[in-house]
């Protein structure tokens, strides 16, 4: 399986900001060992979808609402994501959780929405710090697993990813460090195989950088990352997508 190298832009860059950044990830990376998954804003992912047609680059929203339709100003639906053709949408970010009171019931409807509109989630688990002092990553991750892929039918697991991103180590500068990540990562999997009984990618993201992604690549259960800050600029984002194809040059 090809490393998946995910951008997720958050809420930056205008239409042309994003298709320019683009413009330069592929002059300076233009064959890739990778699965490379631009995650655009909102009013972005057309432009950017239609610029990566017919590439083996692969777009995705940040976001979905968790219901089909209806009063939700605002809000974005499964159904109108899917008429732009994306591949994959970020559900459960910690951000989505932290900021926007995003439950582990409505991460579990929006994995549904996007299942049935044939758009892969990506979706984001991981402890906070008190969680972590306090000696319950582990109950916080299955917690999370369990909930999130309630109802869920296992044959949906080719379409599935999962993120393991710690909330304190999101846009702090500082990664988990590899026993955190090894341990995690394995808990995850073994969760996700009691549920699934298959194999789900499993990315990490939390401060991935261009010093530390090989380190991290070349860890058990790792298939990838989810990357914030260092997929804001070609050079750092490049210089991941080298360090995680190296081995396979
Ligand atoms: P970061 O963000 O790479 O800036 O830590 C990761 C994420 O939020 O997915």
């Amino acid at each position: 399986m090809k490393p998946i190298v995910a951008a997720n832009w958050k809420m930056n860059f205008t239409i042309d900001e994003s298709l320019n950044l683009i413009d330069e990830i592929i002059k300076r990376s233009p064959s890739v060992e990778a699965e490379i998954i631009f995650f655009p804003n909102y009013i972005s992912l057309q432009s950017v979808k239609q610029k990566l047609v017919d590439t083996a680059y692969m777009v995705g929203s940040q976001n979905v609402h968790h219901d089909e339709s209806g009063a939700f100003t605002g809000e974005v639906s499964a159904s109108m994501l899917s008429i732009l053709d994306l591949d994959y949408v970020i559900i459960g970010h910690s951000e989505r959780r932290q900021y926007f009171n995003e439950s582990d019931d409505q991460v579990n409807q929006k994995i549904k929405r996007a299942l049935d509109v044939n758009i892969k989630p990506v979706v984001c688990i991981g402890e906070t710090i008190d969680e972590r002092k306090s000696g319950k990553t582990t109950e916080v991750l299955n917690r999370q697993l369990n909930k999130a892929f309630e109802e869920i039918d296992v044959l949906s697991a080719n379409k599935i990813i999962v993120a393991y991103e710690p909330v304190w180590a999101i846009g702090t500068g500082v990664s988990a460090d590899e026993n955190q990540v090894l341990e995690a990562h394995a808990l995850i999997k073994q969760t996700l195989v009691s549920i699934f009984s298959e194999n789900i990618p499993i990315l990490y993201g939390g401060s991935v950088n261009a010093s530390n992604a090989f380190e991290l690549i070349n860890l058990n259960n790792v298939d990838g990352f989810l990357i914030g800050g260092a997929s804001l600029k070609s050079e750092s984002f490049c210089q991941i997508i080298e360090n995680v194809t190296v081995e396979n040059n």
